[in-house]
């Protein structure tokens, strides 16, 4: 059982397919807690499963926001999942946690990653630049921004008469299989340790 913990930021829809999948017995996982560093509706989902979540206010601890994060993560947690969540990890963090944050990333990366590259910034620019492919990314975090180890990919077509808002969606329903997919191939390697 892969004990996991979730940061997010906003909504929480791939929060809520890491949830639906553990409901409905397709992930063998435990969300431990749901951390968001500002309000988030994504809080509300993990109350409706019962599931501990905190509000760490990215706007009160500033650039002590990581310490605060480190305090409520249980020290057998086997993966923390960054699912939305816009905050920039700490190099603290990251080398106390090494290779046990995954981030989601809403392009295929390489492509239309790094600094300010988030939500539809990513898809206005894939638009832009005529793309005829877009596609999310789970990848391992480190102090690269979205450059870390790429764990797995989906890809989905981009059409001349898309907007931004048609890429997003078309994105996000594929993280949320891809997310999933991402956690259960980390279980598994786990399990052969
Ligand atoms: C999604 O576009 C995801 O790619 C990015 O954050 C956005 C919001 O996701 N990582 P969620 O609905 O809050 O999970």
């Amino acid at each position: 059982m892969l004990k996991i913990v979730v940061l997010i930021s906003g909504g929480g829809s791939n929060l809520q397919s890491i949830i639906d999948a553990i409901e409905e017995k397709k992930l063998n996982a435990k969300i431990e807690c749901v951390i968001s560093d500002r309000e988030a509706y994504g809080l509300e989902r993990a109350k409706k499963h019962n599931i501990p979540s905190i509000l760490i206010d990215r706007k009160i601890f500033k650039q002590n926001l990581f310490d605060e994060i480190e305090k409520v993560i249980p020290k057998d947690i086997d993966l923390i999942v960054l699912a939305g969540f816009l905050s920039i990890v700490s190099a603290e963090f990251i080398k106390k946690w090494e290779n046990k944050i995954i981030n989601i990333h809403p392009s295929l990366l390489p492509k239309f990653g790094g600094k300010g590259m988030y939500g539809m910034n990513v898809h206005r620019a894939v638009v832009e630049n005529r793309e005829t492919e877009s596609g999310c990314t789970v990848h391992f975090v480190t102090n690269e921004i979205d450059g870390g180890e790429i764990i797995a990919q989906k890809k989905v077509p981009v059409y001349e008469t898309d907007t931004p808002e048609d890429v997003q969606k078309r994105v996000l329903e594929k993280e949320h299989q891809l997310l999933v997919e991402a956690i259960k191939i980390l279980e598994k390697n786990l399990k052969k340790r």
